[in-house]
């Protein structure tokens, strides 16, 4: 049954001047340095409590059939910003006023990390998605560690935690070395930890999809004491094989979930529109949309309510987070519609879903988690 979304003056006036004026001006600069505009001026919102109230007036939204517990913890809503726009961990004040459920930090690494030479985003406009080659650029574990320890979030935070993008640490043993002390670091900060093991921008490619190397990563994590739920975060270029160890790993090493998914890196893609952009970096938005939707419902197939999902990849309404939802996960991240969208989104989508979960007939979120998804 197709979705009307309701009207919602508020939400509608916002949309309007982010889509027809903002958007119109500030896709004409270079997207990173829009992105490290919008990071410091978030944070400075988030400083003073005067304009923490406005934001949360102007886009806050909670309801209760969006609340879950999972893993021990309580999540507001299934919202959440995606590893890679905070990296650094500067927006824990502000995302909770703009109404998000949870929020990842990073990805960080072991230690401070640069990134890959500039430019190194770009804008799929027809595509509705952005090339992004950043390459990991952080402060690096200890420093991010230092400014957020004893901080008390408002919202679930997962750390999001790589290794260092440079040629030592694609070896096994340095490569784990590297997760390990950015691991260490973060233990003590946040709700969850997210091992990415699928960024396609850093050097030497993603060697811990490998079996062999993943499992010598978890054995080496597995020698901090496990304080907290641990997701693994998939590409959604790998194959069937692939992921079906990677899931016989994470029961093996008691893991608690996946992150469905990363960038995509293929240039053969149908959802492609746009032509004349570089051949390397991965793409997000609605060109990995579709890939993500199969990689959560194999996932979900595969392993039912045994492992928790987070499902993201081209999230733009509150039908995709829905539909995501019905293929298995629990909770949704995004951070691509949010750009084209606005920041009105969040709330937008939780309240789609609140409409859609009455229409359904379910009494809280956690019901339709899979509800399309035949197992066996
Ligand atoms: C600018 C940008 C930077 C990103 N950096 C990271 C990162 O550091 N770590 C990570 O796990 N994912 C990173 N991602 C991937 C996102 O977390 C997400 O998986 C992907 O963009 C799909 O979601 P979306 O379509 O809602 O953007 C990044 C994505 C974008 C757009």
């Amino acid at each position: 049954m197709t979705y009307r979304p309701k009207a919602y003056p508020k939400q509608a006036i916002i949309h309007f001047f982010y889509v027809r004026l903002f958007k119109l001006v500030v896709f004409q600069i270079d997207p990173e340095r829009i992105h490290d505009i919008m990071v410091a001026f978030g944070e400075s919102l988030g400083r003073y409590g005067v304009m923490r109230r406005i934001t949360a007036f102007l886009f806050d939204f909670q309801h209760p059939a969006l609340a879950q517990r999972i893993r021990g913890i309580d999540f507001r809503n299934p919202v959440g910003l995606s590893g890679g726009f905070d990296k650094n961990g500067r927006l824990t004040d502000i995302l909770p006023e703009v109404g998000f459920g949870f929020m990842e930090i990073g990805s960080i690494t072991g230690d401070r990390c640069e990134g890959n030479p500039k430019p190194r985003m770009w804008r799929l406009k027809k595509s509705k998605s952005l090339l992004v080659h950043y390459g990991l650029n952080n402060r690096g574990a200890r420093a991010i560690a230092r400014r957020l320890q004893g901080r008390v979030f408002r919202i679930p935070v997962g750390i999001n935690i790589a290794k260092t993008n440079n040629q030592e640490t694609v070896a096994k043993e340095a490569g784990a070395a590297d997760y390990l002390r950015a691991y260490r670091e973060m233990r003590h900060i946040g709700d969850y930890v997210t091992i990415n093991i699928s960024c396609p921008n850093a050097y030497g490619g993603c060697p811990f999809t490998d079996k062999d190397y993943l499992e010598y990563l978890l054995t080496e994590l597995a020698t901090v004491p496990k304080t907290k739920p641990v997701f693994i975060k998939l590409s959604p270029d790998l194959t069937h094989r692939e992921i079906d160890d990677i899931i016989a790993l994470a029961r093996r090493f008691n893991l608690d979930g996946f992150v469905c998914s990363n960038l995509t890196k293929p240039r053969e893609n149908p959802r492609i529109f746009d032509t004349d952009f570089p051949d390397y970096g991965g793409m997000s938005g609605k060109i990995v949309d579709d890939l993500s939707d199969r990689l959560i419902e194999y996932v979900f197939r595969q392993t039912g309510k045994e492992f928790v999902i987070i499902g993201v990849g081209g999230i733009f309404s509150s039908e995709d987070a829905y539909r995501k939802i019905r293929k298995g996960a629990s909770l949704v991240q995004l951070i691509t519609g949010m750009v084209f969208e606005g920041p009105q989104l969040i709330s937008a989508i939780n309240r789609g879903l609140v409409d859609m979960l009455e229409r359904d007939g379910y009494r809280n979120i956690a019901e339709a988690v899979g509800a399309d998804v035949r197992r066996g």
